[in-house]
């Protein structure tokens, strides 16, 4: 078979769809082993910083984009009538909740359709957007097929999901095992080959539907400990206990324990959407996901729980929400990433708004909060940080713990600190200036 030919001399021509977070990782990955990679993307800036050796991603430096152009002939086109000079295509497009929280397919049905249209035989395509189980044999196979060619015998398609940790150092996209699944036996070997070449583990299961449905397990397993933990903070606060303390205590169990931590609320491309991905495919099996949707509502209810305890501290200070001058350190969803999609601090910055707060923020990372799909704030820039700017608010809330906080000095010259992440565990002193929330 030639694309087996083709892939094992690493010859292969790879088209990567959609230059984000996780296709541009690997298209360095593709590139950096020798392949010719393309970048597909609808998004011109992209193309164009791409093409000019630009990263738009801060854990991948410009460097890295120049290495893989200069040396390695990656391009990025937004021209789709290239896929047709691809012999391996990979679908790395978003796949978010549409206003009614149901799964928005929109960006894999249209990418299917530009594939459609420059679909020829030989070619691999994967689906790596993480989806609800049966996407791939259900939506993206049938529009392929319209093209009057057929999936085993004249092309080959898998899904493979993305495992991408942003901002771990640890994790590079090749030593994390890749889960692969194809539609057909014969589809799941050329896949499997190819992932091959490129990381160091493969793990073979035997449909695509499992590769789906392993995505969504991790993810909400993840989402359920994290609302766990949240509601246990919220009952151990009452009883004044530090959950942080009970979380620390608990993981020195050598066995069968995993911490996991409490926070603002959940953030992220992922963990927040993913789990309701299966929870509107189980519908249609006459089944109600109770931990998906239980663990939503306690999440969802983080932010309005720092808000309110929020209250209670300005209220034992004899002082009010509203009118309150409130800076929130750190936008993006976790720390050290510079990705607020999802973050709950920016649903906390509409509730203190809604409350009459005058509400600023800080993050070395967000330098201004760009145009928001479910947000509509004024444009803000990220607030420099000085002893002045901190002794003017009333509250200064710890949102993401970035690690370039000092938060010995934000604690000496604050006087009401909101601390949802723990990140003022080891200051010294002013025990009476420190809220956990
Ligand atoms: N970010 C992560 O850490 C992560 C981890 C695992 C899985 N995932 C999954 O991977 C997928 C992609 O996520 P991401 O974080 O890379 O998203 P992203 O928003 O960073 O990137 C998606 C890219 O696709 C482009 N795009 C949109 N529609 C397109 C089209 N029709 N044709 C070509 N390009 C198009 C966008 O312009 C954007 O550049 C999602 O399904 C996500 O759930 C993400």
């Amino acid at each position: 078979m030639k694309i087996v030919e083709l892939i094992k001399s690493h010859r292969a021509k790879v088209g990567i769809i959609g230059m984000g977070y996780v296709g541009l990782p690997l298209s360095k990955v593709f590139s950096f082993k020798g392949f010719a990679v393309t970048g597909f993307d609808i998004d011109k800036q992209k193309v164009l910083s791409l093409n000019n050796n630009r990263s738009y991603i801060k854990h991948i430096p410009s460097s890295v984009i120049r290495e893989m152009c200069v040396k390695y002939h990656f391009r990025a086109t937004e021209h789709f009538s290239n896929l047709k000079q691809m012999d391996a295509i990979i679908i790395c497009v978003p796949t978010p909740l549409t206003v009614m929280r149901e799964p928005d397919l929109s960006y894999i049905v249209n990418t299917a359709r530009s594939i459609r249209q420059n679909l020829r035989k030989g070619q691999l395509v994967v689906l790596e957007s993480t989806t609800y189980p049966g996407t791939t044999d259900e939506v993206v196979k049938p529009i392929l097929e319209e093209t009057g060619l057929k999936c085993g015998k004249d092309f080959y398609l898998a899904f493979s999901p993305e495992r991408e940790d942003p901002g771990n150092p640890k994790y590079s996209t090749e030593k994390i095992p890749k889960v692969v699944g194809g539609v057909n036996r014969i589809s799941t070997d050329v896949a499997v080959l190819l992932y091959e070449q490129v990381v160091l583990r493969v793990v073979r299961v035997s449909s695509a539907r499992v590769a789906e449905s392993s995505k969504l397990l991790e993810n909400i397993y993840r989402c359920v400990n994290i609302a766990l933990v949240n509601e246990l903070k919220m009952l151990f606060d009452r009883m004044g206990i530090n959950i942080w303390e009970v979380i620390e205590s608990a993981s020195t169990k050598p066995f069968g324990f995993q911490s996991f931590y409490p926070g603002p609320g959940l953030g992220g491309h992922c963990i927040p959407i993913d789990p309701f991905y299966l929870s509107w495919k189980a519908r249609q099996y006459e089944m109600v996901t109770r931990f998906i949707e239980l663990s939503g509502e306690i999440n969802i209810s983080m932010p309005y729980y720092v808000v309110s305890k929020t209250m209670s501290a300005l209220n034992e200070r004899q002082k009010l929400l509203k009118g309150a001058r409130i800076v929130i350190l750190g936008m993006a969803y976790k720390k050290d990433v510079d990705d607020i999609r999802e973050s709950p601090s920016l649903k906390l910055m509409e509730l203190f708004l809604k409350e009459g707060a005058r509400v600023t923020y800080n993050d070395p990372f967000i330098p201004s909060l760009p145009k928001l799909r479910h947000y509509k704030f004024s444009p803000l820039k990220s607030t420099p940080l000085s002893v002045k700017m901190l002794k003017k608010q009333d509250v200064v809330v710890i949102s993401t713990d970035h690690t370039a906080y000092d938060y010995q000095w934000i604690v000496q010259n604050s006087s009401l600190v909101i601390d949802t992440r723990n990140a003022t565990k080891n200051v010294r002193g002013y025990p009476e200036r420190i809220v956990r929330a």
